[in-house]
């Protein structure tokens, strides 16, 4: 069977021609690797029509009960950032081993630990705000793609509530919920591209406040209408567009709402350990042969980092 590059779909074979076995298994990323301006493919729609989404400028908000498929959605998303020189990435992960795969091609990676999440969360804000000041300088009102030294930025955070809610103490707790709120909030323009999971789709951990901010939300199964609305937004459920219908078994099916548009129901592509692995090795390579400029102001002692 010969595959279409674009659109991810076989080729239909010449009728009576015998069909070779796909050759599903090769890896085809390009020599220069991806970029974070390009649209990331997300899975395939009802359809099956492949369905993107252009992170740059843009937050995505994922929630949905546990074993949904969030930590799956999130290491599409990171993935293709990986793969993607032209962007940096911070990675925080209370639980390590789900974005993990990709800590060689993190600047930085956060671990359970909520005084580390603060410094680093802490130095993003710093680079953002510093980003703003060279914007004012230049006299333009958004950073243009291309300038190394105003690479993009994909913070990706797997469980919020966890650093939000769980550990820490209440003033950590509070230090993490205002530093990811200024980051989707001022983020964009300065090329700071938060995507953030979470299990508990609670009005405390996101309240309609932030979840507006998010221009991509992302509801898998959820328990009750409250809470695929508190992801998609007040009102959805009622029109139809509920995650609790969404059958507990197909994992990875879940609401995609974009800006400006209705909600899709949309089923997640899925990367196995082995291909996690096998593509943190090229993205690394890529990164180590095409690296950015050093950015001082994300840098620091690492020692005192307690990633
Ligand atoms: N798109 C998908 N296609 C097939 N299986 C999936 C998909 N997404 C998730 N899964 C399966 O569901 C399991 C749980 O997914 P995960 O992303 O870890 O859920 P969550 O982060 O929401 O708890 C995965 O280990 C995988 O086996
Ligand atoms: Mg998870």
């Amino acid at each position: 069977m010969r595959w279409n590059r674009s659109t991810h779909r076989p080729i239909p074979s010449e009728r009576g021609r015998r069909v070779a076995p796909a050759r599903l298994e090769r890896t085809e990323v390009p020599r220069e690797g991806l970029s974070i301006w390009q649209p990331i493919h997300l899975g395939v729609d009802e359809n099956s029509r492949p369905v993107h989404i252009t992170l740059a400028e843009r937050n995505l908000l994922i929630g949905g009960e546990p074993g949904g498929g969030k930590s799956g959605a999130l290491n599409l998303i990171v993935g293709h950032a990986a793969l993607s020189p032209d962007c940096r990435i911070v990675l925080i992960d209370g639980k390590q081993v789900e974005l993990g795969g990709w800590a060689a091609c993190a600047d930085i990676f956060v671990g359970p630990n909520p005084a580390a999440a603060i410094v680093q969360l802490t130095r993003v804000q710093a680079e953002m705000d510093r980003r703003y000041a060279l914007l004012l300088e230049r006299k333009i009102r958004k950073i243009p793609p291309g300038d190394p030294r105003l690479a993009p930025i994909v913070v990706a955070v797997d469980e919020v509530a966890y650093y939000s809610a769980t550990v820490g103490t209440k003033t950590q707790q509070a230090a993490v919920t205002a530093l990811l709120r200024d980051l989707v909030a001022r983020g964009r323009a300065a090329g700071v591209i938060t995507v953030a999971a979470t299990q508990r789709p609670t009005a405390e951990v996101v309240s309609p406040s932030l979840r507006d901010l998010f221009g991509y939300r992302w509801a898998f199964r959820c328990t009750t209408p409250t809470s695929s609305d508190v992801i998609l937004g007040n009102g959805y459920a009622k029109q139809g567009y509920s995650a609790v219908d969404i059958n507990p078994a197909a994992r990875g099916v879940g609401w995609l709402l974009a800006e400006g548009g209705h909600p899709r129901r949309i089923k997640s592509a899925f990367l196995p350990d082995e291909h996690i692995t096998a593509l943190a090795q090229v993205a690394a390579q890529l990164r180590a042969h095409r690296p950015l400029p050093p950015c001082a102001t994300l840098t620091g002692p690492s020692d005192s980092d307690g990633t």
